[in-house]
């Protein structure tokens, strides 16, 4: 499904009421997984002001997509992002945050710990279609086409059998090292939910949308896949 917004700030409302009724479910523990970058900032700070007493704090669990292979400090982080527009600003159990280990020794191992977490989170190391690992998967749009830290081309796109991989440097600023899930890691929760805007992303849109296979057309889900998108993303 593509909703078309008038604008970013339209996008990061409408994706603040899908993520707070996905989090309207009763479940002891519900998991989100967030998406870095730029776009979803004004989203998590939507869910910690505006959207704060429709969000069950205590119960939920915050996962990250991917993430940078940089200090957690670092600009260029993706905890550090979400740390400053929802984590300091929201009642958020700190053992509700699960963050990528970027002090590991590689991006490698960081992604096997990183794995073992989110299995020990499930509650088994194979994702059973029926039972999803995340309530809301939120996504972001490369432009190449890119999403997580999926690149286009990258071997890992093929991946089924890995949760978690590290990513050498590839693709676009930040040319760092990362840390992904993989696509059906990410595509085990109940909604993959995508945010796109800016006149930037209008070509990998296009391209998205003309059914080119490119990663962030290629998670499969059980669940539902809902792309956000602001009128100027759209051409
Ligand atoms: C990352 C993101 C990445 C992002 C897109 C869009 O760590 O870089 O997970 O997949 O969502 O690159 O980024 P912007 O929102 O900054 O355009």
């Amino acid at each position: 499904m593509i909703e078309v917004l008038d604008d970013a700030a339209a996008v990061a409302t409408a994706a603040a009421e899908r993520v707070v009724a996905l989090l309207a479910e009763p479940q002891e523990r519900l998991a989100v997984c967030l998406s870095g970058g730029s776009t979803p900032e004004r989203l998590y700070r939507l869910l910690a002001s505006e959207y704060r007493a429709r969000v069950p704090w205590p119960r939920v669990h915050w996962f990250f997509g991917d993430e940078r292979f940089v200090p957690a400090d670092s600009k260029d982080s993706n905890m550090r992002m979400a740390k400053q527009a929802l984590f300091d600003r929201a009642p958020v159990p700190a053992a509700n945050i699960h963050a990528i280990a970027t002090g590991a020794a590689s991006p490698d191992e960081a992604a096997v710990l990183y794995e073992k977490e989110l299995q020990r989170f499930y509650g088994a190391e194979r994702l059973d279609p029926r039972r999803p690992l995340f309530a809301v998967v939120l996504l972001g749009l490369g432009e190449d086409g890119h999403t997580a830290s999926v690149f286009p081309g990258d071997p890992l796109l093929a991946e089924t059998h890995r949760w978690v991989a590290g990513v050498e440097r590839q693709g676009l600023a930040p040319l760092v090292p990362r840390v992904t899930l993989m696509l059906p890691a990410l595509a085990s929760t109940r909604e993959l939910l995508f945010l796109v805007s800016g006149a930037r992303k209008r070509e990998a849109l296009q391209r998205v949308l003309a059914g080119e296979h490119l990663p962030a057309a290629h998670a499969r889900t059980e669940g539902a896949i809902v792309w956000l998108v602001d009128r100027e993303a759209l051409a």
